[in-house]
C-alpha cells in the first residue's frame, strides 16, 4: 500500500508499506529518529507519544501500536519537530527545563509531545492528559508544574502547517493483503469477499498481537478511512454511534448524557488509548473485561451488524454467547451501536487495581427504574464476572417488585451466586469479585440516597 503523510512539516511518500509496520519502528529503525522512545511497546507507558493531526484536530497517540497505513493523509509531529527551525524550544519544552521536569530523560520526549498536544488544544486537565505517560524519576510534580507554567502561552507558528495538511489523493494501490476502504459500503463488500481478513480499527488490541505476540496478519482491512463509520447520529429515542467512533468522542457524548459513564471512560486506558480505541473494537473483540459492553447492556443498547448488504440488529447482550464466541458470521462486522437517550438512572463503576490506565477487575453497570419507592425495572450488567459481559437476571428478578431499600439489597444475597461464578486471576480473586459486585449495588443505592460514594469525594 502507498501512503503519504506530513512528518514534522515535511511530506513523506512511502510505497508498498507493510500493513503492520508500526510508526515507532519506522521512525527509529528506518529514519534514525530515535527521539521517540520505546518503553513497553504495548500502549502502556507513553514514551512513544506522537502528535497526529487530521480534520478532527490534533491528538496524542502511541506510535508503538500505530500502523503506518493508519497515517495516510495525516500530519505527524514527533519530539524532533516540537522546537522551531532555529532551535527555539516549544513553550512546554522550555517549561520542562525551567521546572526541572526531567531527570534521566527517558520519558521526557513522550511527556513533551503529550503536553504540546494538550497545550495546542487548550486542554488544562493536565492529570488526565498525562495519565498515560509514566515517569520513574520525577514524582510527576515538576512535570505538572511545567504543564501549568506553559498554559496560555501562544502555540508556536511552526506547528500551523499540520492543521492545514490534508494529504494528496494517491492513486489506489491495490494489494491482495492490505485494504483501506473509504466507505462502509466498500468495507462490507471487501469483508464479504475476504471473511478471513483481520479488521483493524484503532489497533489498541491488534497492535499488541503484532508487537507482543509477533503474529503475522495475513489479509488486513483498515477501517479508519471509512468516514461514515465514524458518525454519531441523534435519533428521536437515542444515539446511533458508528463502530469507528473513538473513545474520546464517546466520552464527549456521555459527559452531559451520563456523567457516570463518562467518568468510567476517563479511566479507560489513557488519553493516547482513548484517542485511538473505537467502540466497535471494544465490542467486537469479545473481551469479558471490556468496559463499554456492561455499560451499554445496562443502558439497553442495540447492536447493528452488517454482512455485505444484509443488516441485522440485536440486543447487545445477545451478541456475547460464550467465552471467545460471538453471534457473528464470517464477513459480518459491527456497523454501529444505538444507545437510548434515557440514561439518567445509569451508573457505571469501574474497579481496577490502579486508578488510571488499568483494565477493570470488575466493571458494574446499574440501571433501575423505581416508581413510588418500588423497583419496577432493572438492568444490571458486569464485566469481569464471567467469560463474557453478562447481565444479572437473578439479582434483577430479586429486586423487581420490591421496595428500593437496603433490606431488599440484603435479600438479593443468594441471587448473586446463581448469576456469577467469577474466576480468580492476577487482577482479583473470585471471592473479591463477587463481594465487590454486591457492594456496587449497595453503592448504587447509597448514591441514589445522596450519599458520597466516589473515592474522589469521600473525605476522612
Ligand atoms: C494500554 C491499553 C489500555 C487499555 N485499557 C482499556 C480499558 O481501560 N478498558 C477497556 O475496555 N479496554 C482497554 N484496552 C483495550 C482496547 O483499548 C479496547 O478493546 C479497544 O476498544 C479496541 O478497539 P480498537 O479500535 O483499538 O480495536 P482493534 O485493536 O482495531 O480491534 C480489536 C478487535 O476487534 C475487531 N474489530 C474492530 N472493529 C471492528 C468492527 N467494526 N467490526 C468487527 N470487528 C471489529 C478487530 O478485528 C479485532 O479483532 C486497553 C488497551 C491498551 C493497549
Ligand atoms: S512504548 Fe510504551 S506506550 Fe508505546
Ligand atoms: S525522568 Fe526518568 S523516567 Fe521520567
Amino acid at each position: 500500500m502507498n501512503i503519504a503523510f506530513l512528518l514534522n512539516g515535511e511530506s513523506v511518500e512511502l510505497a508498498e508499506v507493510s500493513p503492520t509496520e508500526t510508526l515507532l519502528d519506522w521512525l527509529r529503525e528506518r529514519r534514525g529518529m530515535t527521539g521517540t522512545k520505546e518503553g513497553c511497546n504495548e500502549g502502556d507507558c507513553g514514551a512513544c507519544t506522537v502528535m497526529v493531526t487530521d480534520e478532527r484536530g490534533a491528538r496524542a497517540l502511541n506510535a508503538c501500536i500505530l500502523f503506518l497505513p493508519q497515517l495516510h493523509g495525516k500530519a505527524v509531529r514527533t519530539v524532533e519537530g516540537l522546537s522551531g527551525p532555529d532551535g527555539t524550544l516549544h513553550p512546554v519544552q522550555q517549561a520542562l527545563v525551567d521546572c526541572h521536569g526531567s531527570q534521566c530523560g527517558f520519558c521526557t520526549p513522550g511527556f513533551a509531545v503529550s503536553m504540546a498536544t494538550a497545550h495546542l488544544n487548550g486542554d488544562t486537565g493536565h492529570k488526565d492528559a498525562l495519565a498515560g505517560n509514566l515517569c520513574r524519576c520525577t514524582g510527576y510534580a515538576p512535570i505538572l508544574r511545567a504543564a501549568r507554567a506553559a498554559e496560555g502561552q501562544p502555540v508556536p507558528d511552526w506547528l500551523s502547517a499540520d492543521q492545514a495538511f490534508r494529504g494528496p489523493e494517491l492513486a489506489d494501490s491495490p494489494s491482495p493483503t492490505c485494504h483501506a476502504p473509504r466507505t462502509t459500503d466498500e468495507l462490507a463488500r471487501l469483508y464479504a469477499e475476504h471473511p478471513q481478513a483481520t479488521l483493524v480499527a484503532g489497533a489498541t488490541d491488534v497492535g499488541l498481537w503484532v508487537t507482543k505476540q509477533l503474529r503475522d496478519l495475513d489479509t488486513v482491512i483498515f477501517l479508519n478511512r471509512c468516514a461514515d463509520l465514524q458518525e454519531i447520529e441523534e435519533t428521536e429515542s437515542g444515539y446511533r454511534i458508528g463502530a469507528g467512533v473513538t473513545m474520546d468522542r464517546v466520552h464527549a457524548l456521555m459527559t452531559p448524557l451520563c456523567p457516570s459513564y463518562a467518568e468510567m471512560i476517563r479511566r479507560y486506558g489513557s488519553t493516547q488509548v482513548r484517542n485511538a480505541a473505537t467502540i466497535g473494537g471494544n465490542i467486537a473483540n469479545g473481551s469479558p473485561i471490556g468496559d463499554n459492553p456492561p455499560a451499554l447492556i445496562a443502558a439497553g443498547a442495540t447492536l447493528h451488524l452488517r454482512r455485505g448488504d444484509a443488516r441485522r440488529a440485536l440486543p447487545l447482550e445477545d451478541f456475547f454467547l460464550d467465552y471467545g464466541r460471538l453471534d457473528r458470521a464470517p464477513g459480518e462486522f459491527v456497523e454501529a451501536v444505538t444507545v437510548p437517550k434515557a440514561l439518567t438512572s445509569l451508573r457505571v463503576y469501574k474497579l481496577s487495581k490502579r486508578f488510571d490506565q488499568d483494565i477493570s477487575a470488575v466493571c458494574g453497570a446499574f440501571n433501575l427504574a423505581v416508581e413510588d419507592g418500588i423497583v419496577t425495572g432493572a438492568r444490571i450488567a458486569f464485566g469481569g464476572m464471567a467469560g463474557i459481559p453478562k447481565r444479572a437476571p437473578h439479582v434483577e428478578a430479586a429486586l423487581i417488585g420490591q421496595p428500593w431499600t437496603e433490606a431488599t439489597i440484603d435479600a438479593t444475597a443468594a441471587a448473586w451466586a446463581k448469576d456469577f461464578a467469577p474466576m480468580s486471576d492476577m487482577r482479583a480473586s473470585a471471592d473479591y469479585r463477587l463481594t465487590a459486585a454486591r457492594n456496587m449495588l449497595r453503592r448504587y443505592w447509597a448514591e441514589g440516597m445522596g450519599r458520597a460514594t466516589n473515592v474522589l469525594e469521600v473525605q476522612p
